[in-house]
């Protein structure tokens, strides 16, 4: 990402890699999300996407679970499970996901058990996610994905099994079990092979991950929600271990704990700890709610940004002021995305935006791009501006006050957009504004003429079921921006960085 709109080598070798991954995952993130905001359809448990991913192996951030010698086979072994393997929880299955966890409810929700300051909070019922929370003598082997809670006192036996990745339903990611025991002497208790002093936290990597909106979504956020209450003094214990994530995303993961991850299917041994947190929560997509931050340390989203401000030294945290620097222009970043929902005039929105006013930046992402460079370069300007998709996620690294247009292709996919990026931009104390393209704007007229139901009549295809709302509004869609029909949501932009002292 950054600099001019030449799809270079780099996107070219990534696209030609990623090709299938990237379709399936973009079509899994929306698809995801579509199930969330709508209600009329049952869940059902999307596919593991394989993450073959650019693997930037990095041996530091993952700790030696195992020898050396292993190492080849490793990375042929960590590749996510076949999907699809395990069957889905009935209760799963039985309706869509809401968008947000109720902080009411959840408290109703979660099951405290409390002995001598023994506490395991577990929650299953949680619409999103499951997890569970273990203080006392807390006991993990890895190889066998087990997790022991030894009371401290006579106790009642409870066990849990709690999928680590962040979207319950996610297949293909494999459960853990956790297991209070009935007493201090209970003999299923396994000795300890290492006692840590600090806390750790147990997820999985895997699932949707690959695609960047749900690297963000489903773990870079709730990862941090669960740990940067210890200051990064704080052990991941990964299961389904991916070395390319942990590489890309290795400086935010380093600043979260200053220990090396630990390849938790690999791990034989059994480690002690005081407290564990199982499994990660979303709480919002690609946000986070104040009030279910864990141990009573309050964070939001607007935190997550400012951590990787400081994370990647980005060096703004407020847009241009146009009010000290009148003669100042505002930098607007234009995403273009590689394949279906492109802008079909790049040229017009350019001269449009730089006639209100903007200089002007035109980018493709590049998933091969170090995320710090990446980082610097959307932290440069002041404006967002996309259609619908991944790329959007960038808007973590604009300054705060800053804008992001989102631009909702035609087919009636403004809730859909609002969960993906519009709450959690404004959440990112952003300006969220939408423009959603007319159906003259769209090359699904041309393509499909104007009696076709997918042009005439959005809300029965959307009835009719995902496939497609996937396949036409999503897959097959570009669009032709009427600039004059575009020029006040320009003109909001700026407005809005106007008022900005
Ligand atoms: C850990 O689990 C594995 C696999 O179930 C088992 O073979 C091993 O004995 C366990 N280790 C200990 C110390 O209990």
């Amino acid at each position: 990402m950054g600099g001019e709109a030449k799809p270079g080598r780099g996107i070219k070798s990534w696209a030609q890699r990623h090709l299938n991954t990237g379709f399936a995952a973009g079509f899994l993130l929306v698809l995801l999300t579509y199930l969330v905001v709508s209600q009329q359809f049952a869940v059902t448990a999307p596919n593991a996407v394989t993450t073959k991913g650019s693997r930037v192996v990095d041996k530091q951030v993952i700790g030696a679970a195992g020898d050396a010698g292993l190492e080849k086979k490793r990375d042929q072994e960590w590749q996510p499970k076949a999907a699809a393997a395990e069957e889905p929880d009935k209760k799963d299955t039985s309706g869509a996901v809401p968008t947000q966890e109720s902080p009411k409810r959840d408290d109703a929700d979660a099951k405290p058990f409390e002995t001598d300051g023994d506490k395991v909070v577990c929650n299953t019922d949680g619409p999103v996610s499951e997890t569970c929370d273990l203080d006392g003598d807390v006991r993990t082997n890895g190889s066998a994905l087990s997790v022991t809670f030894v009371p401290s006192s006579p106790s009642e036996r409870r066990e849990w099994r709690i999928r680590p990745y962040s979207r319950r339903t996610m297949a293909g990611v494999d459960k853990v079990t956790v297991a209070q025991l009935e007493s201090p002497q209970d003999p299923a208790a396994p000795p300890c092979a290492v006692t840590h002093d600090m806390p750790a936290v147990l997820f999985a990597l895997g699932g949707l991950t690959g695609n960047y909106w749900h690297d963000f979504s489903d773990v870079l956020v709730p990862l941090f929600a669960a740990s940067r209450r210890y200051g990064g003094d704080v052990l991941f214990l990964v299961s389904n271990i991916q070395p390319w994530w942990l590489g890309k995303y290795e400086a935010v993961v380093r600043r979260l704990s200053r220990y090396d991850a630990v390849d938790l299917d690999r791990d034989a041994q059994v480690r002690c700890f005081r407290h564990l947190t199982v499994g990660l929560r979303l709480h919002k997509e690609l946000s986070i709610v104040p009030e279910l931050s864990p141990g009573g340390h309050r964070l939001t989203m607007a935190d997550f940004t400012a951590f990787l401000r400081e994370t990647y030294a980005l060096p703004r945290a407020a847009p241009v002021s146009l009010a000290r620097e009148p003669g100042r222009k505002p930098r607007l970043m234009l995403i273009q995305r590689p394949h279906y929902r492109r802008f079909e005039n790049v040229p017009g929105i350019r001269k449009a935006a730089e006639a209100a006013g903007f200089e002007v930046t035109v980018a493709s992402p590049r998933a091969d791009a170090p995320l710090g460079e990446t980082a610097r370069a959307v932290n440069s300007h002041d404006v967002l501006l996309g259609v619908h998709g991944a790329g959007l996620t960038n808007a973590v690294f604009l300054p705060p006050g800053g804008v992001v247009i989102q631009v909702v292709p035609y087919g009636k996919l403004e809730r859909m957009a609002r969960a993906d990026f519009g709450e959690p931009v404004a959440d990112m104390g952003l300006r969220y504004l939408e423009y959603s393209v007319a159906v003259e704007e769209s090359s699904l007229l041309e393509m499909l003429g104007p009696e076709h139901p997918v042009i005439k009549d959005p809300e029965a295809v959307h009835r009719s079921g995902w496939d497609k709302v996937a396949e036409y509004y999503l897959g097959k869609q570009d669009v032709r921006i009427d600039v004059g029909r575009f020029a006040p949501t320009l003109a909001q932009a700026l407005d809005h960085l106007r008022q900005q002292r």
